[in-house]
């Protein structure tokens, strides 16, 4: 594929005697919008940590743009779920950080530009703990696309939110992609997320975590869950990912 922006290859990844990743391969096409979908402790953080260059796999490779990755890089932006601003700047200097960093002269004028885009003009003098939770999302946000990485790495970025918050974000993010069309590997154990946003679902596993089925999403944007496609897309890959839980829950009675 020689567009592949990401290829993850044999990847296996072992916590002593745990094996959190199996046999992993996934490739990823530039400006490809994929969800990581599976039951809690199936090695979807482990894998996304991987891909960001946070640990290293025990076996097998991965290629971000073509080249290994051993190290993370700012082409490879993370946004998690806790939402890691520092507390004593304020949003403007949250967002602009890592541009100043860069020594980039227009750092200001992006960040309120971002910002803006974002619903959060005016908001740029105040700090982190001012703000809700789902405008601190979207300063975490705001500073992973700051620094314009071709790829987004996100794990479970509105898990925290309550579910009407978490509805904008999802759209805010597939208002941003459709503009910029980064190449978005999103981790979720949420069926219904993960088909309002990803081109393909990954349905990983439960121990080893291994790719279970990938199930391309073929349908159209915006997507409504009101009608029958979406209903039958969350059918089956409830049935697969039900499939993973049971086998969890079974797991720990044993
Ligand atoms: N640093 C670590 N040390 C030991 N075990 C870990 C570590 N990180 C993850 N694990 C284990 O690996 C498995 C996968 O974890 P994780 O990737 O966090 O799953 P998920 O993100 O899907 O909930 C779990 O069994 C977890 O306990
Ligand atoms: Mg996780």
């Amino acid at each position: 594929m020689p567009d592949a922006a990401l290829e993850v290859r044999g990847v296996r990844k072992e916590f002593g005697a745990i094996v959190a990743l199996d046999r992993i391969d996934l490739d990823v096409a530039a400006g490809e919008f994929v969800c990581l979908l599976g039951p809690s402790g199936c090695g979807k953080s482990t894998l996304l940590n991987a891909i960001a260059g946070f640990t290293r796999p025990s076996a097998g490779e991965i290629l971000a743009f073509g080249k290994r990755v051993v190290q993370p890089e700012p082409a490879r932006a993370m946004v998690f779920q806790e939402y890691a601003l520092f507390p004593w700047m304020t949003v403007r200097e949250n967002v602009s950080f890592g541009l100043q960093i860069r020594g980039d002269r227009g750092a200001c004028e992006k960040a309120d530009a971002l910002l803006d885009k974002l619903a959060l003009r005016g908001f740029g003098d105040r700090y982190p703990k001012d703000l809700s939770g789902g405008m601190r999302q979207r300063v975490a946000l705001a500073r992973a696309l700051a620094l314009d990485a071709p790829m987004l790495l996100m794990d479970e970025p509105f898990g925290a939110l309550d579910a009407l918050t978490r509805r904008s974000m999802q759209d805010e993010l597939l208002r941003i992609w459709t503009e910029l069309k980064q190449t978005i590997v999103f981790v979720t154990h949420g069926i219904e997320e993960s088909l309002l946003l990803a081109d393909r679902v990954v349905v990983m596993t439960y121990r080893p975590g291994t790719v279970k089925k990938i199930v391309p999403v073929a349908l159209p944007r915006p997507r409504d869950e009101a009608t029958p496609e979406f209903a039958d897309a969350l059918r089956s890959v409830t049935r697969l990912v039900r499939e993973e839980q049971l086998r969890h829950e079974r797991d720990q009675r044993a």
